[in-house]
């Protein structure tokens, strides 16, 4: 996994990048009160999810503009350990997966990563954790409804495909296993790795090879914001041997590092780079994909933002080939973010202005809008439980027929691992009183006149993004509201 800063104990990190006072006693006072405080404000969110949770349109949704929206694909050909036929999905025969591809109206969200992973025991119980697929399809009212979940990625008598036509709790228990997938794939992939581990790969390496006066540190330095300090704090409570994945999740102890190493190698430049990953995901023309639309518009006030930034201290390629601070930056990136693996598509030198830009391009977005994406979201979601349990206590039903509201509640996680996991979620998606919105540089780094024109006119679009989201707002049942700009922090803090 990613390398990460040698530093014993939080007060040993640099006093540049601690956490303000007023961070600190926020941040370390809530953890205690997280649980009482849940218990007290009860927000409406959450009651929403109470409500439509068990809706198949609400499931389908999630995959698009819930906290993870970085699985669900177009899909073209059915995997082959996916053996749904015709029959299975379209009862009356009005149509056929194979027509229904063709149309661009089937996706499938694949699980396969978590294949076979060693799962958790907690209060002395072994805990499950499936590798799902699942087969979506997209209405003519532009609804996702889920057509058909496999639980474990080999086809067997003993590992039944589940259908809507099922009975309420077959189907309400396959939704179930691929919710909690989700919630520990979300945590571990777009959440911890791809949002924390590498931010602080950025950050280390641009204090370690950058000096204070190059455009790079004034550009970036405002991204890195308390990132170290969290980082620590999460190797120290979270996914330490005793943290709260430990306590509640299934992917937490000895199976958690496999499971990351996992992630790590199918880590790509271009699935960092969301217009890129977008493409390859086929997801170009999917109505009510707010995720999408948000952040592609962020991507490219971002990129026009560094781009003119960068485009004024570096006039040509030749003077990014012989920067070698900044070529130092970026190869350490290579080796300890990405562990020198060459078909990850990070570049380990750059050639040229252009490509510099991207990069710090998408380094900015992680930092930002990416990390608000996979992370403002949790306790709304996440909030009540049975929508993302982050474990289940029995194993999936093995032949349909069995499963009852019983079954299902045995199969939850005990009540003090729910009101852990709801605590922990809850701190997670709090927003600090000293928050830095995306684009304030309240620093002031740059002192020259283009660089600070170039930072007016960043917000200036920053917030004709928000007045279009806002006006959106006003016509969605659900409001998709995590990118909206000044929602976003600077950097990744939380
Ligand atoms: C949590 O709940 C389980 C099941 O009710 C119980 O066995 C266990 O002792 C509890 N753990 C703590 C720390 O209270
Ligand atoms: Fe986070």
């Amino acid at each position: 996994i990613p390398h990460c800063i040698d530093a014993e104990e939080e007060s040993s990190l640099p006093p540049e990048v601690h956490f303000s006072c007023t961070k600190s006693i926020e941040f370390n006072g809530s953890q205690k009160q997280g649980l009482s405080e849940v218990v007290l404000q009860v927000p409406l969110f959450p009651e929403y999810v109470q409500e439509h949770w068990k809706e198949d349109a609400f499931f389908g949704y999630q995959f698009l503009n819930g906290v993870n929206p970085m699985l669900i694909r177009r899909c073209t050909t059915l995997p082959s350990n996916f053996p749904v036929t015709d029959g299975m999905v379209f009862l009356r025969g009005q149509s056929s997966l194979k027509e229904e591809m063709k149309k661009g109206n089937i996706f499938l969200v694949d699980y396969k990563l978590l294949d076979g992973v060693k799962t958790n025991t907690i209060n002395g119980k072994k805990q499950y954790l499936m590798a799902p697929l699942v087969l979506l399809h997209k209405t003519p009212e532009d609804e996702l409804m889920p057509i058909a979940i496999q639980l474990k990625q080999t086809p067997a008598d003993d590992n039944p495909i589940f259908f809507p036509t099922d009975s309420e709790y077959d189907w309400l228990m396959a939704k179930i296993f691929v919710r909690s997938a989700d919630w520990n794939m979300h945590q571990l992939n777009a959440h911890l790795l791809r949002a924390h581990l590498l931010p602080e790969v950025f950050t280390v390496s641009l204090l370690r090879n950058v000096p204070m006066v190059h455009p790079l540190y004034k550009l970036l330095i405002p991204h890195t914001r308390y990132t170290l300090q969290i980082n620590h704090m999460a190797r120290d409570r979270l996914i330490s041997e005793d943290g709260v994945f430990k306590e509640i999740a299934a992917c937490g102890g000895e199976g958690m590092i496999e499971i990351l190493r996992r992630f790590m190698s199918s880590m790509t430049y271009s699935s960092l780079c969301i217009k890129d990953d977008i493409a390859k995901r086929g997801l170009e023309d999917v109505p009510n994909f707010y995720y999408r639309d948000d952040g592609l518009r962020l991507w490219k006030s971002i990129h026009r933002f560094v781009q003119g930034v960068l485009r004024y201290y570096y006039k040509t390629d030749a003077e990014v080939k012989e920067d070698s601070e900044l070529q130092k930056w970026i190869s350490d990136i290579f080796v300890h973010g990405f562990l020198s693996r060459e078909s990850s598509g990070i570049p380990q030198s750059f050639t040229s202005v252009a490509e510099m830009v991207k990069f710090v391009t998408m380094v900015i977005f992680t930092c930002s809008a990416q990390h608000a994406a996979v992370n403002s979201g949790q306790y709304d979601y996440g909030g009540w439980m049975p929508n993302a349990p982050s474990s289940l206590q029995l194993p999936p039903p093995t032949k349909k027929g069995t499963t009852s509201e019983a079954t299902m509640l045995e199969t939850f996680p005990d009540v003090n691992t729910t009101a852990n996991g709801m605590a922990a979620l809850w701190l997670l998606s709090k927003q600090s009183s000293d928050f830095v919105r995306l684009g304030d540089y309240p620093e002031e780094h740059f002192t020259e006149e283009t660089p600070r024109k170039l930072i007016k006119e960043f917000n200036e679009r920053l917030e004709r993004l928000k007045m279009r989201i806002k006006d959106r707002e006003k016509n969605l049942k659900v409001p998709y509201t995590y990118l909206k700009p000044d929602m976003v922090e600077n950097s990744v803090a939380i």
